[in-house]
Order: structure tokens, then sequence, then C-alpha cells
């Protein structure tokens, strides 16, 4: 595999309900996660960019989160709905989607 263009790590981590920290699971990140497959397969993506679900990356408060390298650009409260967004805008034309960045005070 060519080295990509961009990483997309998606926070797929879960942790009981209660827990004082939270999860992305618990706030919908499967269906995020699912929403970049489906796009990236659907637009046949994979030879410039990789997509990887992992476990936690941070701001567990705020997510699902979404973290694209090499930036290092963290979007926090991300939705299904706004993958298209992230890949139109930061994956291919390079300015990353000011609305959906975490704040400096998670990241
Ligand atoms: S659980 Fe997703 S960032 Fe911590």
């Amino acid at each position: 595999m060519a080295k990509p263009k961009k990483h997309v790590l998606v926070c797929v981590q879960g942790r009981p309900p209660g827990h004082p920290r939270g999860s992305c699971q618990l706030k919908g990140c499967n269906e995020v996660y699912q929403a970049f497959l489906e796009a990236f397969q659907a637009r046949n993506l994979w030879a410039d960019y990789a997509l990887t679900n992992t476990g936690c990356i941070g701001p567990c408060s705020s997510g699902p989160s979404v973290l694209v390298y090499p930036e290092g650009v963290m979007y926090s409260g991300v939705g299904a709905a706004d993958i298209g967004t992230i890949i139109d805008e930061h994956l291919i034309k390079d300015q990353p989607v000011e609305r959906l960045r975490a704040p400096a005070s998670v990241w």
C-alpha cells in the first residue's frame, strides 16, 4: 500500500454505561464509522486515503471523535450526516471543517 494522503481515525471505544469518561460508542460512533466505510467504498477512496477504527483518542466527553492526519485535526460531535462534508472539504479539498473541529479546550 502506498503512503496515504490522509489517514482518518474514527474512535469506536466503548465503556460501560455510567462510566465517568463516557465513550464514543455511547454517542453513536458505530454509525459514523459505517458511514465512512460506505463512502470510501462508494467513492473508491482507498487508493489515496486510509480509514481506521480505533480505541480512545482523547476527548471522550465530546465524541464521536474523528482525527485526521497528517494535519492532526480533531473533530468532535461528528454524526453520520457530517461524513460527506469531511470527505469533500478536508480529504479532497484540504480544507478542515471548522464547524466540526474540537474546541481548543479539549484538543
Ligand atoms: S472514547 Fe472516543 S475519544 Fe475517548
